[in-house]
């Protein structure tokens, strides 16, 4: 029986049209949809909509049209968004439906039933936007820390939920399973919800008076069901729940993305609430951080493209989904610009891949008539290499992408494209060719097309159309990823067609913008001559890391690359220590880490932090503070 994998994304709530936010989780989840089919699981893939509650009623009012009128329209504009995106999801949920509420009320029944549900009044401060209550803990100011509004006092009888009851179970199920919130950061956010201090009860219910668009309560028709207890229970609704086998198959395999704004709903209220009404946890909650924009920049550069299906129109569905899977460091918040956009697309997909493929289908046909070569044995090592490096490449795309480090595992097929290039440079098969070396030149050949055609396999997932350009020119279209076949590096037939694969991504000009690789973001630290204050110094999260790997930066000659694991995240560096340090020295330091530095892109790798060095005079050579080794990776400086 084949392996399973359910992904779902947020329902997205209908006030507002789908954006690039939305965006982005649902395309990584149609990404990894297609990547666990390619690896042989048996996959299913959940989006949808939620469309209870205060907010979404206000905004229908507004509209002037009745909350089901409003979120019908809104709900088959996100459709319309994900298919002109080509996001094949195999279920789309919407909360207002009979399924849904048929769900819903059956678990409400179940938990009441149990013990779990009790009535009592309650006085708390209200955010709107976020449709709950904030503890004194939780808010800024007397404010909601995401929406900035002032929370408002409301207090009302109603039904609650009997959290805390689940509270000590939690936490045992989360240290026996330290995956079960991923990454880590977002674990620790949930540990400190709940080992701080004993957890409220969850208010799951809303007087009709005041709100009539939810759904009944089956015990009390005089209240609605709180819009987060009715919307998280689609992941389950969704599936047949209580009985349907879709439920039953898919269920003990499900992984939720959400962005970091709903951790609270989703690690602390679904896990309880799955327990009180028996059923099994999620697998997985999958946290990733905000794409942030910059108003002003996105006005001027971006023009009006900000919607996803013009981005995709603008620079192309494969550059985006590409850009979105490479750019962001799973958990982090990364920044969404034109101008890393277009790095993106050419130095990485242009360059690096297109240039590759291109040199080696120009060069199956200008020396072998556009014709898979044969592979000479006298050449077999070079085979062997090529393919180690492969195999490397491959399971660290294949272990990365199962961990949610998406960006770590296609660096490392991109590491193997970057070998390829020099494989060229090296080679430099025009000179075999003027030679006569026939045999050496017809293995060059033969690996570098073996190798497209495994890439385009490998790749197929992120890069949907030149995958198929790829394979079509070999007339491999169709090909199947099996791991045996795809490493050997030997699937093409000896005189199989190698047909024009055009330009696959064509470079884009960056108007306004500068165009040297050396040129890239540098971070402008505001001069401050004055002291600080230890709230001020408390915003630097400065860690404990471990250098895992250290390589210079081609075309400078002050640049490191570096990775780093800064306590059960992967990063990657970019740090000017060339001069003074030898690559090979520095792994294995520890080192001190600037964690939550805004990301910068210098020659074109994003710098997902800064290591603390030290120099005495402006023009010295910075000295690396290097740490005590038994300091575990991911300690804070306190
Ligand atoms: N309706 C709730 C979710 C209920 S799930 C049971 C909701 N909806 S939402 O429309 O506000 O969507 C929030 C989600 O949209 C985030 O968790 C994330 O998946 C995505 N994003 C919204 N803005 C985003 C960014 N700026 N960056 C990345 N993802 C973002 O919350």
């Amino acid at each position: 029986m084949k392996k399973l994998f359910y992904v779902t994304t947020p329902i997205y709530y209908v006030n507002s049209e789908p954006h690039i936010g939305h965006a982005y989780t649902t395309i990584l989840a149609d990404f990894l949809k297609r990547f666990y089919m390619m690896i042989g699981y048996d996959a299913y893939f959940l989006t949808g909509t939620d469309e209870h509650g205060d907010k979404i009623a206000k905004a229908a009012q507004e509209n002037g049209a009745s909350p089901q009128e409003y979120t019908d329209r809104i709900s088959s504009s996100f459709k319309q968004v994900w298919k002109e995106m080509d996001l094949q999801y195999d279920d789309f949920i919407r909360t207002s439906e009979g399924r849904h509420r048929k769900a819903v009320q059956s678990i409400l029944q179940k938990v009441y039933d149990g013990g779990d549900i009790y009535f009592g009044s309650y006085g708390g401060y209200y955010c709107f936007g976020c449709e709950r209550y904030f503890t004194e803990k939780e808010m800024s100011d007397g404010k909601c820390p995401d929406h900035d509004t002032k929370l408002e006092y409301i207090e009302e009888s109603n039904y609650f939920f009997k959290m805390s009851k689940y509270q000590g179970w939690l936490i045992n199920h989360i240290k026996a399973n330290p995956d079960f919130i991923r990454p880590e950061r977002y674990r620790n956010e949930v540990m400190s919800l709940l080992e701080g201090e004993v957890l409220e009860d969850l208010c799951i219910s809303r007087p009709k008076a005041r709100l009539k668009w939810g759904i009944p309560l089956p015990f009390d028709e005089n209240y609605v069901t709180y819009v987060w207890f009715d919307a998280l229970i689609n992941y389950v609704s969704a599936l047949g729940y209580p009985d349907g086998d879709t439920f039953r198959k898919y269920w003990p395999a499900a992984q939720h993305i959400i962005a970091k704004d709903i951790v609270k709903p989703h690690g602390v209220f679904w896990p309880t609430m799955l327990k009180a009404a028996g059923i099994e946890p999620y697998r997985h909650l999958n946290v990733h951080g905000y794409w942030n924009m910059e108003e002003a920049k996105m006005s001027k550069s971006l023009g009006n493209v900000v919607r996803p299906v013009d981005l995709m129109k603008k620079f192309g569905d494969d550059q985006i989904r590409y850009f979105f899977l490479r750019e962001m460091t799973f958990g982090l918040d990364a920044k969404f610009s034109e101008e890393s956009v277009i790095n993106r697309i050419n130095y990485d997909l242009a360059n690096d891949l297109g240039n590759m493929v291109k040199r080696s289908f120009n060069m199956a046909e200008r020396y072998f008539g556009g014709k898979v070569p044969p592979y000479p044995q006298e050449a077999v090592h070079e085979r062997d290499i090529l393919k180690e490096k492969f195999i490397r490449a491959l399971d660290e795309y294949v272990d990365n992408t199962m961990a949610f480090r998406f960006n770590s595992g296609i660096q490392h097929l991109w590491e193997f494209i970057g070998s390829l290039n020099k494989y060229i440079d090296e080679t430099k098969p025009w000179v075999l060719a003027k030679e006569g070396k026939t045999g050496h030149l017809s293995a060059v050949i033969r690996n570098l097309l073996e190798s497209c055609f495994a890439l385009a396999v490998v790749l197929s997932p992120v890069l949907r159309n030149a995958s198929v350009k790829i394979l079509e020119a070999l007339d491999m279209a169709g090909s199947q990823f099996d791991r045996m076949k795809i490493i050997s590096l030997d699937s093409l037939e000896d005189g199989g067609a190698v047909r024009d694969v055009g330009v696959l991504f064509p470079k884009l000009e960056k108007e306004g913008l500068e165009g040297d690789a050396s040129v890239k973001k540098e971070q402008k630290m505001a001069e401050n001559d004055g002291l600080i204050d230890i709230k001020e110094f408390a915003k630097v999260d400065i860690r404990v890391a471990e250098i895992l790997k250290a390589a210079r930066i081609e075309g400078s000659d002050k640049l490191l690359e570096l990775e780093i694991d800064s306590g059960g995240e992967r990063r990657t560096l970019v740090a000017g220590l060339a001069k003074q340090y030898d690559a090979e020295y520095l792994v294995g330091k520890k080192i001190l880490l600037v964690a939550n530095l805004k990301p910068a892109t210098i020659f074109k790798r994003t710098s997902q932090g800064m290591l603390l060095a030290a120099k005495k005079e402006k023009n010295d050579a910075p000295v690396l503070i290097e740490i005590d080794p038994s300091i575990p990776n991911g300690a804070r400086l306190s």
